[in-house]
């Protein structure tokens, strides 16, 4: 269990750095102390671009920052923030490497609020999420969580791949998620907080991963408001692909093309197809100078399988476009 808290705690750091590049969010810690619990929640206006009390310490590191580039592909942005501004916590569902990740960081841009992502697993219990005591110095003291620290601070909770946490850990969330956005903190004599404005709860997971077993409770989803992510259509992946990786037109309609050949082989027995994040990947491969074959075979064959036969398959589909266009 130790070993899972550690690696938990790791993973719950304040929005962290980006793989995807300089674009990532850029939210330093925040907090502050001190309880906010006796702050009355409703109605929530909660308005974008407005700084309030709770989250004034960290306007300084978001302030000037360019926000991490999210393409819309429907009406996912609005749809957010009309959530956020209800109080509403957000289910985010899509495949990996699609989005959510950069969705969610972009809109916590643009709200101004801190961020803590928190990268569920199968040992991260609920202090893991709420807090705990920590020796400091031959004393014992309590340390906020990543969710207590979003629910004092008016910040976005983000649990990414929710349904690999344990349900005890899950549990942790039922009160945030319904109207009373309340916090019981047993383990701290029963503290009762509520979330300060600004205090969102998102999670997310991929549908495709979803085991019976560790599926959402239905009284948890339907206090959510869904977001549905798919990969974006060509059009909008292409903008993506060369705004992220700067390739030229041609390249990323090469990309582009690959990708979709990829995803229409369903049966092909890959786990998975290849992504936006694979894609940008590839490009960025190609960027520093590696032919398309090379980098497609890096950042897209080898990633999507072990199997030397269908590896084989992929690497002819990708030699077909790599001398279209
Ligand atoms: N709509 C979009 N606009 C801009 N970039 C996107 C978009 N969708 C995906 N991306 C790119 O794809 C990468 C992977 O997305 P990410 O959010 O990490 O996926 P997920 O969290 O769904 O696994 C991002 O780093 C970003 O570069
Ligand atoms: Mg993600």
């Amino acid at each position: 269990m130790g070993l899972g808290r550690g690696n938990a705690l790791r993973g719950s750091r304040l929005a962290s750095a980006r793989p995807g590049g300089s674009r990532g969010a850029r939210l330093g810690t925040a907090y502050g102390g001190g309880t906010r619990s006796a702050r009355r929640w409703r109605p929530i206006e909660q308005k974008e671009g407005v700084v309030t009390e709770a989250i004034s310490s960290v306007s300084s590191t978001v302030g000037g920052a360019e926000a991490p580039l999210y393409l819309p592909v429907g009406d996912e942005t609005e749809v957010f923030a009309a959530a956020w501004r209800s109080g509403l916590p957000i289910l985010l569902k899509g495949p990996t490497g699609c989005g959510k990740t950069r969705l969610v960081e972009h809109m916590v841009h643009r709200f101004g609020v801190p961020l803590f992502t928190v990268s569920c697993h199968e040992d991260m219990t609920a202090s893991d999420l709420l807090g705990r005591y920590l020796l400091v110095g031959g004393d014992t003291r309590w340390v906020d969580g990543p969710l207590t620290r979003a629910v004092r601070e008016g910040g976005i909770c983000y649990l990414d791949e929710v349904v690999e946490a344990r349900q005890d850990a899950i549990v942790a969330i039922h009160s945030l998620t319904d109207h009373r956005r309340q916090l019981s903190l047993e383990r701290l004599g029963g503290t009762l907080l509520s979330a300060a404005p600004g205090f969102q709860l998102v999670v997310s997971y991929n549908p495709g991963y979803q085991s019976v077993l560790k599926d959402l409770k239905a009284s948890t989803r339907q206090r959510m408001v869904a977001i549905e992510l798919g990969f974006p259509p060509a059009e909008i992946e292409r903008k993506i692909l060369i705004e992220e990786s700067g390739i030229s037109d041609v390249e990323a309609d090469n990309l582009i093309r690959l990708g979709q050949a990829i995803r229409r082989l369903d049966d092909a027995g890959l786990c998975e197809v290849a992504s936006t994040r694979t894609l940008i990947a590839a490009a960025a491969l190609m960027q520093q100078g590696l032919s398309f074959r090379t980098a497609t075979i890096a950042a897209i064959a080898g990633p999507l399988t072990d199997d030397p036969g269908l590896r084989g398959g992929l690497v002819s589909l990708l030699d077909a476009y790599s001398t279209t266009g």
